[in-house]
C-alpha cells in the first residue's frame, strides 16, 4: 500500500525514480510524485493519477538531480488529489518526505507541537514533515530531528527524507511497512520492494523496524534505537528481472494465469527430495504435528486458499482446523485450543490485518508458520517458520497464481503432517499435483472459449452468482471475488443449497449463475440447485469435471483428484473474469480502489 523509492548517486535520478515507481505502481495508483535535489534545491513533481501522468509532467521539465525520492499512493488520509500526493514538504520547503503507512497519533502530535502551522494537505504525512522542521528549528541536527520524530510516531511507516541543505543524504526509517536498501557502486537506492531497484542492483540490505538509516552515495549507516551503528551484511536477491515484465501478454493478470502450470511444477521440484519423496524442514513438521488444532489466518484470496487448505489438513492429516478472516480474528479472538498452531497465508507477506494477529498470538506464545510468496517479508521474518510459494512476482492486483500456489503448498504440508501422524498415504500427491499442472495447462489453452463464456454471460449484466457445494463452494467464493474486483460486476459466491434460503429472490431473467460441479458426492444436488435457478430464468453455466459431466455442461475440466480440483476449476473462473473486465474496457491489472499489498488495518 503506497510505494517508496529513493536514489542517491551520480546518474539521472529522475529516470531511475520514475522507472522504480512504474514497478511499484501495483502497490497503489491514486497519485504519484517525485522530488529531485540538485545545487538549486529540491523540486517536487506530483500529480493525481498514474505514473504515466507524472512522467508527462516530469519529462516536460529540464530539472534533474542525482538525488531524489518518489512515491506512488493508495489514499488513506484525504482524497487522491494534488495536495494530498507525496512528496510533502515542510513550511519552509527545507525538508521533503515520502511516507508509506498510517500514523495513528498524528492528530495528537499536530495538536501538541504544531498548533500554529498551516497545513496544506489532509495527510498524516504532512504532520511528520512539519514536526521534523519544528525540531530542526529548535536546534536539532536533521538526523536528531528525524530520530526524535520517528520515536514519537505510533503506527506503521516507511519514510524517506531529503534535506535541501544536505545534498549527500537520504534519511530512512521503517516500522511495520516494508523498505529495503539497494547497494551499488557509487550509489545507493531505497525502495518498498526489490522489484523497483532491479534496474540498478540486485544486492540488498535489510532494515529493521525502528532503525534510523543514513543513506549516502558511498555508504549506508544503520543505527539502532540507541544510536549504535549496526553491521549488516548484504544479500543477493534471486529475482529474475524478466519475471516482473509482461512479456508477450497484454496484462500481468493474463501472464500470471498462464504461469500457473509452471508454478505448480516448480513447487513439485522445491518440495521433493532426491528420492522423489515430499520434503519439508523437520522443525516445521514437528511444530505443526504437535498442534491439537490449526488456525489459518488470512485475507481475501488467501483466505479462500485457506478454506481449501482446511479440507486437506482435516481430511488427510486429521487435525481440526479453523480458517479465520484476519481483520475479524484480531478483534474477536475465539476460545483457542490447548496447543494451537497458527498458519498465516499471505502472498505479499505484508498484510497488516494478518500481521496484527501474528503480533498478538506471538505475545501469547503461540507458534506460527507463514505461507508466503515473498522471502524476507514481514510475516515471514516474524513467524517461527516460513513455507515459500515459489510463484515468482505476482504483479496484477487480482491474485491468481498465488492462490493456486498456496493451495498446492498447503496440500504438501498436509500430506507430510499426515505421514508424521502415521497415516497411510491414500494418494501419490506429487503425481496428483503433476496431473493438476497438466490439467491447468489444458484449461489455459482453452482461453478463447472462456472469452466466449464472458461474452455470452457477462457482457452487459450488473450481477452474477457463483455456486458450488463443499470444496466447489470454496472455489465459487474465489470466482466471485475475482469477477467483482476487476470487472465491478456485483458477484457473490454461494453454497448451492443455501440459495433457496433467501438469495434466490435475486434471480431473474438472464441472471448469470456459474455453477461448479467437480465433486461426486454432491454432483446431483448441485445440478438440482442449477435447475432451481434455471426455472426462475437464470442464465446457467456449468463447469464440471470429466467423469462427472453431463450433456449440456458448458465446460469440462480434465479429471484429477477430487480434493485438488480447486487448482484447476479456479482457472476458467480467473479467465472468465479477466475477459469480462477486458470487454468492459477496464484496467485489469489495476482495478479501482485496490492495491496489491494491503499494509493498513
Ligand atoms: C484479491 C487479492 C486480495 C488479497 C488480500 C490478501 O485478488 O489479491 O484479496 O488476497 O489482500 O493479500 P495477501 O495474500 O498479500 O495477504
Amino acid at each position: 500500500m503506497c510505494g517508496i523509492v529513493g536514489y542517491i548517486g551520480k546518474d539521472n535520478a529522475k529516470e531511475i525514480l520514475l522507472k522504480g515507481l512504474e514497478k511499484l505502481e501495483y502497490r497503489g495508483y491514486d497519485s504519484a510524485g517525485i522530488a529531485l535535489e540538485n545545487a538549486d534545491g529540491v523540486t517536487v513533481f506530483k500529480e493525481k493519477g498514474r505514473i504515466a501522468d507524472l512522467r508527462n509532467i516530469a519529462d516536460d521539465s529540464d530539472v534533474d538531480g542525482t538525488l531524489g525520492i518518489g512515491h506512488t499512493r493508495w489514499a488513506t488520509h484525504g482524497v487522491p488529489n494534488h495536495e494530498n500526493s507525496h512528496p510533502h514538504q515542510s513550511a519552509t520547503k527545507r525538508f521533503t518526505l515520502v511516507h508509506n503507512g498510517v500514523i495513528e497519533n498524528y492528530e495528537e502530535l499536530r495538536d501538541e507541537y504544531l498548533a500554529d502551522v498551516k497545513f496544506l494537505s489532509e495527510t498524516d504525512t504532512e504532520v511528520i514533515i512539519q514536526l521534523i522542521e519544528h525540531f530542526s528549528n529548535e536546534g536539532l541536527s536533521t538526523e536528531e530531528a528525524f530520530t526524535k520524530v520517528v520515536e514519537l510516531l505510533h503506527g506503521s511507516y516507511a519514510l524517506a527524507l531529503l534535506d535541501e541543505e544536505d545534498s549527500d543524504t537520504i534519511y530512512v526509517a521503517k516500522n511495520k511497512s516494508p523498505l529495503l536498501i539497494g547497494v551499488g557502486e557509487d550509489f545507493n537506492v531505497v525502495a518498498s520492494d526489490a522489484l523497483a531497484m532491479l534496474q540498478v542492483t540486485n544486492e540488498y540490505k535489510e532494515i529493521h523496524d525502528h532503525e534510523i538509516v543514513i543513506v549516502k552515495r558511498d555508504e549506508v549507516i544503520i543505527k539502532d534505537v540507541d544510536g549504535n551503528v549496526q553491521d549488516r551484511d548484504t544479500y543477493i536477491a534471486e529475482i529474475d528481472a524478466s519475471d516482473a515484465e509482461k512479456g508477450v501478454y497484454d496484462h500481468y493478470m493474463l501472464k500470471e494465469i498462464h504461469e500457473q502450470p509452471a508454478v505448480m511444477r516448480r513447487i513439485i521440484q522445491e518440495y521433493q527430495d532426491d528420492q522423489g519423496n515430499l520434503k519439508m524442514d523437520d522443525a516445521i513438521i514437528d511444530d505443526v504435528a504437535k498442534a491439537d488444532r490449526i488456525y489459518i489466518i488470512a485475507a481475501g484470496t488467501s483466505y479462500h486458499a485457506g478454506l481449501v487448505g482446511k479440507e486437506f489438513i482435516e481430511k488427510w492429516a486429521g487435525v481440526p482446523t479453523e480458517v479465520h478472516v484476519a481483520s475479524e480474528f484480531v478483534y474477536n479472538t475465539p476460545l483457542l485450543s490447548e496447543k494451537p498452531l497458527f498458519i498465516y497465508i499471505s502472498q505479499s507477506g505484508e498484510t497488516a490485518d494478518s500481521r496484527a494477529v501474528l503480533v498478538e498470538m506471538k505475545k501469547r506464545g503461540h507458534k506460527s508458520l507463514t505461507v508466503t510468496n515473498v522471502p524476507g517479508s514481514t510475516l515471514s521474518r516474524e513467524a517461527d517458520h516460513t513455507l515459500l510459494l515459489h510463484a515468482g512476482p505476482e504483479i496484477a492486483v487480482a491474485s491468481t497464481k498465488a492462490y493456486t500456489a498456496q493451495i498446492a503448498v498447503l496440500s504438501i504440508l498436509s500430506q507430510i503432517v499426515a505421514e508424521r501422524h502415521g497415516k497411510e498415504a491414500t494418494i501419490d500427491l506429487l503425481q496428483e499435483l503433476a496431473k493438476a499442472a497438466n490439467a491447468m495447462e489444458a484449461v489455459v489453452d482453452d482461453a478463447e472459449f472462456m472469452e466466449q463464456i464472458a461474452t455470452d454471460y457477462l457482457e452487459t449484466t450488473r450481477n452474477a452468482f457463483f455456486i458450488g457445494r463443499t470444496i466447489d463452494y470454496n472455489v465459487s467464493l474465489e470466482g466471485a471475488l475475482k469477477l467483482k474486483e476487476i470487472s465491478y460486476i456485483q458477484a457473490e459466491g454461494f453454497a448451492g443449497g443455501e440459495l433457496k434460503h433467501g438469495t434466490i429472490a435475486l434471480i431473474e431473467d438472464n441472471t448469470p449463475v456459474i455453477a461448479l460441479a467437480t465433486q461426486e458426492n454432491v454432483n446431483l444436488s448441485i445440478r438440482g440447485n442449477v435447475k432451481e435457478v434455471a426455472a426462475r430464468g437464470a442464465h446457467t453455466c456449468i463447469i464440471s469435471m470429466d467423469g462427472l459431466n453431463k450433456a449440456g455442461d458448458t465446460y469440462v475440466i480434465p479429471q484429477i483428484n477430487e480434493l485438488l480440483t480447486p487448482l484447476v476449476s479456479v482457472v476458467p473462473l480467473q479467465l472468465i473474469s479477466y475477459y469480462a473486465a477486458l470487454h468492459r474496457g477496464l484496467d485489469v491489472d489495476k482495478p479501482r480502489n485496490l492495491a496489491k499489498s494491503v499494509t493498513v488495518e
